[in-house]
């Protein structure tokens, strides 16, 4: 029997003789005693096997070699004053080994060194490939603790503290429209007819406060497949929360109230309350992105108005065409950005060209801040304009100038991205920092110009501002996000509880009567049955864990995540099927090696 787990000893300890199983995380030999480091999922503790003190097992030490699986008896003692280890939590103490017995060895060379003192960096797809030692790792081992407080906190809030029940909605169902593509598995028992994995359980949990549930959360795996990124995997897992009779005030409050009660109880840290917010319109005027991080102080400052009859035509043309022309200010920024970064071939020129801009206009505001030594564009400005900008943008002298002139959409992604590199360049990012913000009052649309059709900005359930009603196509949602340091980790909304507006919001994305009914009929008969006001919110729960681990990959909070191929090097999947299965299924490839997949 076990009696105790190798991390948890402590000076305390001393005298008792314990049982410990575990793996070898390396042995050392030193003059004829040999010290190995036990290793088991909460930590390492030395063990000593020495001839004179231990004889009878000392020949077993001897033969251990990294990872191999035993059991160790043996009695706490405190270390010597020279080989006390402060860096270890059992550090104070060592275990003299009267037997060990070997459970198990290694029978092959191991792909990497496991031990937590191994600094060697491991490719990623040899990490994934053996996926089971990787997670053997300190550093993989501490992401999946800190993941399971963060569900157990979770569940502890909203459980005892806010009357929440945990339900499980189905896995096989139908397309719930979350924007992404689906995983569609076939029904061999319905040829030709197809299930989809969830997006989320969206409609399910409002099903549910139909049922008179009243508040439902899950732990819920959710699958879209769409293009992956560090922060975006086909199958995630969400803390997917709905709840009746609640106004939009009350759920962010409650939301508020968990989010910090996970920080305490998993990171010790008093998170300050309320949250900041800012409305959706507010995020991109100030930050080009309804994500901001908000953790420096560059903001984008809109100059349309005074530029746009300037005889520089790239402005004059943006403003005349719709669009907008934005300054990025940064203070200092005449001495630590060079013209190399901003023109053709600069790092930062690419990072505004990847999303759509031309390039980058910038003025320079030389140390004697006269007006005319400003730089490329200043010969075009009035000397007004001059004076305007410079006011408008509370530029000083040493100042640098960005701007983004063109279709608002691409100046304002462009220099939100320039905003983020150069804040992280210039070091203005604290990393210690936790900020958590509220995007509100989202439009309920956006123009989808290659379909041609508004299509909904969240989800076409999302109830729109009752004052907005007359005309849906510009009315703002009553939905929230919630950002923390730039990543969107939450979303939600209150949703439409009456027949009538979801019909409306329907046929205003495009859908056709039948397509209405065909896909929505059960949701809109539900709505006929006495449906309660209610409203939602679904977490990342692998974002908001990869931040708490301030991990920069979702990856590394998984346990078994696909690659960006979507693929599990571990267990080889996707892989082809028996022709057998797929007869069954009434399914046949059409696919040809050479065939693009569109
Ligand atoms: P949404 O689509 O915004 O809302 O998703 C909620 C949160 O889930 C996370 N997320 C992802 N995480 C990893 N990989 C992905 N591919 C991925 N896609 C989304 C994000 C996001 O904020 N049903 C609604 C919620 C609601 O209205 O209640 C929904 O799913 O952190």
């Amino acid at each position: 029997m076990r009696t105790h787990y190798c991390g948890d000893l402590r000076a305390t300890d001393i005298d008792k003789t314990v049982t410990l199983f575990g793996w070898v995380d390396r042995r050392r030999d030193h003059g004829g005693v040999i010290f190995i480091d036990l290793r088991d999922r909460t930590g390492i503790i030395q063990i000593v096997s020495d001839p004179q003190r231990t004889p009878d097992f000392y020949p077993d030490a001897e033969s251990l070699r990294n990872e191999y699986v035993v059991k160790i008896v043996g009695c706490v003692s405190r270390r010597p004053l020279e080989s006390l280890n402060s860096k270890l939590s059992t550090g104070e103490v060592e275990i003299y080994a009267d037997t060990i017995e070997l459970l198990n060895r290694v029978d092959k060379q191991l792909p990497f060194m496991i031990s937590s003192l191994e600094t060697e960096s491991v490719r990623e797809d040899v990490r994934l490939k053996y996926r089971y030692l990787d997670l053997r790792r300190d550093r993989m081992a501490k992401n999946l603790q800190l993941r399971h407080k963060v569900i157990k906190a979770i569940r502890r809030y909203l459980e005892d503290k806010r009357q929440f029940m945990e339900i499980e909605t189905p896995i096989l169902t139908r397309s719930t429209p979350e924007g992404a593509r689906d995983y569609l598995v076939p029904s061999r028992v319905n040829p030709s007819q197809w299930y989809a994995l969830p997006q989320s359980p969206q409609l399910f949990k409002q099903l549910l406060m139909v049922s008179g549930c009243d508040r439902y959360y899950q732990i819920a795996r959710c699958f879209r497949d769409e293009d992956l990124r560090a922060d975006r995997q086909p199958e995630f897992t969400q803390l997917d929360m709905e709840m009746s009779f609640m106004s939009e005030e009350e759920i962010l409050d409650l939301n508020e109230e968990l989010i910090c009660y996970i920080f305490e109880t998993v990171k010790n840290l008093k998170i300050s309350r309320p949250f900041p917010r800012l409305t959706y319109t507010e995020a991109l005027e100030k930050y080009g992105t309804d994500r901001p991080d908000t953790r420096f102080n560059l903001t984008l400052v809109d100059v349309s108005d005074i530029v746009k009859d300037s005889g520089f035509k790239v402005f004059a043309e943006a403003v005349k065409n719709g669009g907008k022309v934005k300054v990025l200010p940064i203070p200092g920024g005449n001495e630590t950005i060079s013209n190399v970064s901003i023109k053709p071939g600069g790092d930062l020129f690419k990072k505004a060209t990847d999303v759509g801009a031309k390039g980058i206009a910038f003025i320079r505001i030389k140390n004697n801040n006269k007006l005319d030594t400003i730089g490329a564009i200043k010969d075009n400005l009035s000397q007004q304009q001059k004076t305007e900008l410079l006011a408008r943008t509370q530029a000083k002298p040493g100042d640098l100038l960005l701007f983004g002139a063109g279709e608002t959409d691409i100046v304002n992604s462009s220099l939100s991205r320039l905003r983020l590199v150069i804040g992280e360049q210039l070091g203005l990012i604290d990393h210690e920092q936790v900020n958590l913000l509220w995007i509100t009052e989202f439009p309920m649309f956006e123009w989808n110009a290659n379909e041609n059709r508004l299509e909904a900005l969240h989800h076409p359930f999302t109830a729109p501002n009752p004052e907005d009603l007359d005309n849906l196509t510009t009315a703002r949602a009553q939905a929230y996000d919630l950002v923390y340091n730039g990543v969107e980790i939450g979303g939600g909304s209150l949703r439409i509880h009456q027949k009538e507006i979801q019909k409306k919001v329907f046929a205003t994305i495009g859908l056709s009567k039948s397509e209405i009914s065909d896909k929505f009929g059960f949701l809109l008969e539900a709505f006929e049955y006495g449906t309660p006001p209610h409203g939602g919110i679904a977490y990342g729960l692998d974002r908001l864990v990869m931040l708490l681990a301030r991990e920069d990959s979702i990856r590394d909070v998984i346990a078994f995540p696909k690659t960006q191929q979507a693929s599990c090097l571990l267990t080889q999947a996707p892989a082809t099927v028996d022709e057998k299965q797929l007869k069954e299924l009434q399914v046949k490839s059409i696919y040809q090696p050479e065939s693009k997949i569109e």
